[in-house]
Protein backbone atom coordinates (compact mmCIF):
# COMPACT_ATOMS: atom_id res chain seq x y z
CA UNK A 1 0.00 0.00 0.00
CA UNK A 2 2.64 2.39 0.95
CA UNK A 3 4.83 1.68 -2.16
CA UNK A 4 1.05 2.39 -4.23
CA UNK A 5 1.00 5.94 -2.34
CA UNK A 6 4.94 6.72 -3.44
CA UNK A 7 4.24 6.08 -7.17
CA UNK A 8 1.37 8.17 -7.22
CA UNK A 9 2.92 10.71 -5.37
CA UNK A 10 6.19 10.58 -7.44
CA UNK A 11 3.38 11.22 -10.27
CA UNK A 12 1.59 13.70 -8.74
CA UNK A 13 -0.94 13.53 -12.04
CA UNK A 14 -3.36 11.03 -12.39
CA UNK A 15 -5.58 10.71 -15.27
CA UNK A 16 -9.36 9.72 -14.42
CA UNK A 17 -10.33 8.15 -17.76
CA UNK A 18 -13.45 6.70 -19.23
CA UNK A 19 -13.85 4.06 -21.49
CA UNK A 20 -16.65 3.10 -23.67
CA UNK A 21 -15.13 1.13 -25.64
CA UNK A 22 -12.73 -1.70 -24.56
CA UNK A 23 -11.09 -1.89 -27.80
CA UNK A 24 -9.43 1.44 -26.44
CA UNK A 25 -7.92 0.52 -23.62
CA UNK A 26 -4.83 -0.95 -24.83
CA UNK A 27 -4.13 2.02 -27.34
CA UNK A 28 -5.07 4.78 -24.51
CA UNK A 29 -2.35 3.12 -22.18
CA UNK A 30 0.07 3.58 -24.68
CA UNK A 31 -0.63 7.32 -25.45
CA UNK A 32 -0.39 7.63 -22.03
CA UNK A 33 2.65 5.71 -21.50
CA UNK A 34 4.35 7.87 -24.50
CA UNK A 35 2.95 10.73 -22.63
CA UNK A 36 5.36 9.73 -19.78
CA UNK A 37 2.47 9.44 -17.48
CA UNK A 38 1.94 5.40 -16.76
CA UNK A 39 -0.71 5.88 -14.09
CA UNK A 40 -4.24 5.91 -14.53
CA UNK A 41 -7.70 5.72 -12.98
CA UNK A 42 -10.04 3.68 -14.94
CA UNK A 43 -13.81 5.26 -13.84
CA UNK A 44 -16.30 2.19 -13.73
CA UNK A 45 -19.03 4.41 -15.39
CA UNK A 46 -19.32 2.22 -18.70
CA UNK A 47 -20.54 -1.08 -19.85
CA UNK A 48 -16.51 -1.48 -20.68
CA UNK A 49 -15.08 -0.24 -17.82
CA UNK A 50 -14.55 -3.70 -16.06
CA UNK A 51 -13.44 -5.19 -19.12
CA UNK A 52 -11.12 -2.21 -20.02
CA UNK A 53 -9.26 -2.47 -16.26
CA UNK A 54 -8.91 -5.97 -16.65
CA UNK A 55 -7.04 -5.45 -20.14
CA UNK A 56 -5.28 -2.22 -18.91
CA UNK A 57 -4.57 -4.07 -15.85
CA UNK A 58 -2.00 -6.85 -17.81
CA UNK A 59 0.25 -4.53 -19.03
CA UNK A 60 3.11 -4.44 -16.00
CA UNK A 61 4.24 -0.79 -17.14
CA UNK A 62 1.03 0.87 -15.79
CA UNK A 63 0.21 1.84 -11.76
CA UNK A 64 -3.63 0.99 -12.49
CA UNK A 65 -6.47 1.92 -9.86
CA UNK A 66 -9.88 2.35 -10.10
CA UNK A 67 -12.41 4.99 -9.88
CA UNK A 68 -15.85 5.73 -9.16
CA UNK A 69 -16.19 2.75 -6.80
CA UNK A 70 -19.64 3.39 -4.90
CA UNK A 71 -20.69 -0.45 -4.17
CA UNK A 72 -18.70 -3.12 -2.55
CA UNK A 73 -19.58 -5.33 -5.89
CA UNK A 74 -17.54 -2.60 -7.45
CA UNK A 75 -14.96 -2.79 -5.36
CA UNK A 76 -14.51 -6.68 -5.49
CA UNK A 77 -14.87 -6.46 -8.98
CA UNK A 78 -12.05 -4.45 -9.15
CA UNK A 79 -10.02 -5.53 -6.26
CA UNK A 80 -10.10 -9.45 -8.33
CA UNK A 81 -8.35 -7.95 -11.08
CA UNK A 82 -5.32 -6.37 -8.95
CA UNK A 83 -5.72 -2.74 -9.07
CA UNK A 84 -3.65 -1.24 -6.97
CA UNK A 85 -5.96 1.86 -5.83
CA UNK A 86 -9.48 2.33 -5.70
CA UNK A 87 -11.22 5.56 -5.44
CA UNK A 88 -14.32 6.89 -4.36
CA UNK A 89 -16.01 9.74 -5.50
CA UNK A 90 -17.87 10.06 -1.36
CA UNK A 91 -17.28 9.28 1.87
CA UNK A 92 -18.18 5.30 2.58
CA UNK A 93 -17.06 3.79 5.71
CA UNK A 94 -18.11 0.60 4.49
CA UNK A 95 -16.16 0.60 1.54
CA UNK A 96 -13.65 1.54 3.48
CA UNK A 97 -13.20 -0.95 6.17
CA UNK A 98 -13.58 -3.38 3.25
CA UNK A 99 -10.81 -2.28 1.48
CA UNK A 100 -8.53 -1.91 5.05
CA UNK A 101 -9.23 -5.53 4.98
CA UNK A 102 -8.07 -6.57 1.23
CA UNK A 103 -4.99 -4.30 2.45
CA UNK A 104 -5.73 -1.94 -0.98
CA UNK A 105 -5.24 2.11 -0.75
CA UNK A 106 -8.46 3.34 -1.11
CA UNK A 107 -8.61 7.14 -1.26
CA UNK A 108 -12.41 7.95 -0.42
CA UNK A 109 -13.89 11.55 -1.27
CA UNK A 110 -14.55 13.73 1.43
CA UNK A 111 -14.96 17.32 0.77
CA UNK A 112 -16.62 18.72 3.98
CA UNK A 113 -15.36 19.30 7.81
CA UNK A 114 -17.47 16.37 8.71
CA UNK A 115 -16.31 13.82 6.39
CA UNK A 116 -12.68 14.49 6.36
CA UNK A 117 -12.87 14.03 10.60
CA UNK A 118 -14.67 10.82 9.42
CA UNK A 119 -11.77 9.81 7.15
CA UNK A 120 -8.88 10.65 9.69
CA UNK A 121 -10.79 9.32 12.51
CA UNK A 122 -10.84 6.02 10.92
CA UNK A 123 -7.10 6.62 9.89
CA UNK A 124 -6.90 8.03 6.42
CA UNK A 125 -4.18 10.71 5.46
CA UNK A 126 -4.82 11.41 2.32
CA UNK A 127 -8.91 12.20 0.56
CA UNK A 128 -10.12 12.87 -2.66
CA UNK A 129 -11.25 16.12 -3.01
CA UNK A 130 -14.22 16.27 -5.86
CA UNK A 131 -15.77 17.86 -7.45
CA UNK A 132 -12.79 20.57 -6.03
CA UNK A 133 -13.34 23.84 -8.38
CA UNK A 134 -17.20 23.21 -7.36
CA UNK A 135 -16.42 23.05 -4.00
CA UNK A 136 -14.00 26.12 -4.07
CA UNK A 137 -10.65 24.49 -5.06
CA UNK A 138 -7.32 25.06 -3.83
CA UNK A 139 -9.08 28.45 -1.35
CA UNK A 140 -11.24 25.61 0.36
CA UNK A 141 -8.41 23.05 0.49
CA UNK A 142 -6.17 25.96 2.03
CA UNK A 143 -9.07 26.65 5.01
CA UNK A 144 -9.34 22.91 5.21
CA UNK A 145 -6.02 22.20 6.24
CA UNK A 146 -6.25 25.14 8.98
CA UNK A 147 -7.88 22.18 11.08
CA UNK A 148 -6.54 19.26 9.46
CA UNK A 149 -2.81 19.76 8.94
CA UNK A 150 -1.63 16.29 8.37
CA UNK A 151 -4.33 15.51 6.03
CA UNK A 152 -3.11 15.08 2.27
CA UNK A 153 -5.74 16.26 -0.52
CA UNK A 154 -6.34 14.32 -4.35
CA UNK A 155 -8.22 17.23 -5.78
CA UNK A 156 -10.49 16.26 -8.95
CA UNK A 157 -12.59 17.97 -11.32
CA UNK A 158 -12.52 21.22 -12.86
CA UNK A 159 -8.49 20.74 -13.20
CA UNK A 160 -6.78 21.72 -16.04
CA UNK A 161 -3.35 22.25 -17.45
CA UNK A 162 -4.07 25.90 -16.34
CA UNK A 163 -4.69 26.00 -12.83
CA UNK A 164 -2.42 22.50 -11.89
CA UNK A 165 0.18 24.73 -11.18
CA UNK A 166 -1.16 26.42 -7.67
CA UNK A 167 -2.61 23.15 -6.81
CA UNK A 168 0.68 21.10 -7.52
CA UNK A 169 2.55 23.41 -5.01
CA UNK A 170 0.22 23.29 -2.31
CA UNK A 171 2.08 21.34 0.33
CA UNK A 172 -1.78 19.75 1.39
CA UNK A 173 -2.36 18.59 -2.40
CA UNK A 174 -0.42 14.81 -2.10
CA UNK A 175 -1.34 14.72 -6.42
CA UNK A 176 -4.18 16.10 -8.95
CA UNK A 177 -6.34 13.66 -11.12
CA UNK A 178 -8.79 14.86 -13.76
CA UNK A 179 -9.53 13.84 -17.62
CA UNK A 180 -8.31 16.92 -18.88
CA UNK A 181 -5.07 14.67 -20.05
CA UNK A 182 -7.17 11.87 -21.99
CA UNK A 183 -10.70 13.38 -22.20
CA UNK A 184 -13.90 11.25 -22.69
CA UNK A 185 -14.04 12.17 -26.46
CA UNK A 186 -10.30 11.63 -27.28
CA UNK A 187 -10.47 8.35 -26.31
CA UNK A 188 -13.34 7.72 -28.39
CA UNK A 189 -12.42 9.28 -31.49
CA UNK A 190 -8.68 7.21 -30.94
CA UNK A 191 -7.24 10.78 -30.56
CA UNK A 192 -3.82 9.13 -29.25
CA UNK A 193 -2.25 12.31 -30.00
CA UNK A 194 -3.50 14.88 -28.60
CA UNK A 195 -3.74 12.46 -25.43
CA UNK A 196 0.02 12.17 -25.76
CA UNK A 197 0.53 15.58 -25.99
CA UNK A 198 -1.68 16.84 -23.29
CA UNK A 199 -0.08 14.04 -20.88
CA UNK A 200 3.45 15.47 -21.87
CA UNK A 201 2.15 19.06 -21.46
CA UNK A 202 1.05 18.11 -17.73
CA UNK A 203 4.22 15.80 -16.76
CA UNK A 204 6.25 19.24 -17.25
CA UNK A 205 4.72 21.29 -15.41
CA UNK A 206 4.68 18.33 -12.33
CA UNK A 207 8.84 18.87 -13.18
CA UNK A 208 8.96 22.19 -13.07
CA UNK A 209 7.24 22.76 -9.64
CA UNK A 210 9.31 19.66 -7.86
C1 LIG B 1 -13.52 12.55 -11.39
O1 LIG B 1 -14.19 11.55 -11.31
O2 LIG B 1 -12.54 12.72 -10.68
C2 LIG B 1 -13.95 13.62 -12.32
O3 LIG B 1 -14.88 13.19 -13.24
C3 LIG B 1 -12.85 14.34 -12.98
O4 LIG B 1 -13.34 15.59 -13.25
P1 LIG B 1 -12.96 16.38 -14.57
O5 LIG B 1 -13.67 15.69 -15.68
O6 LIG B 1 -13.47 17.78 -14.34
O7 LIG B 1 -11.48 16.35 -14.72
Amino acid sequence: MNETLNMLFRHRIIPTVVIDDVSKAIPLTDALVAGRLPVVEVTLRTADSLAALERIIDRRDMLVGVGTVTTLAQFDAAWRLGARFVVTPGFDDNILRHGNRRDILVIPGAVTPTEIMQAQNMGVSLVKYFPSESFGGLRAIEALSGPFPKMRFFPTGGINQDNLRPYLENRSVFACGGTWMAKREWVKDGAWDKIQKACAEAVEVVRSVV
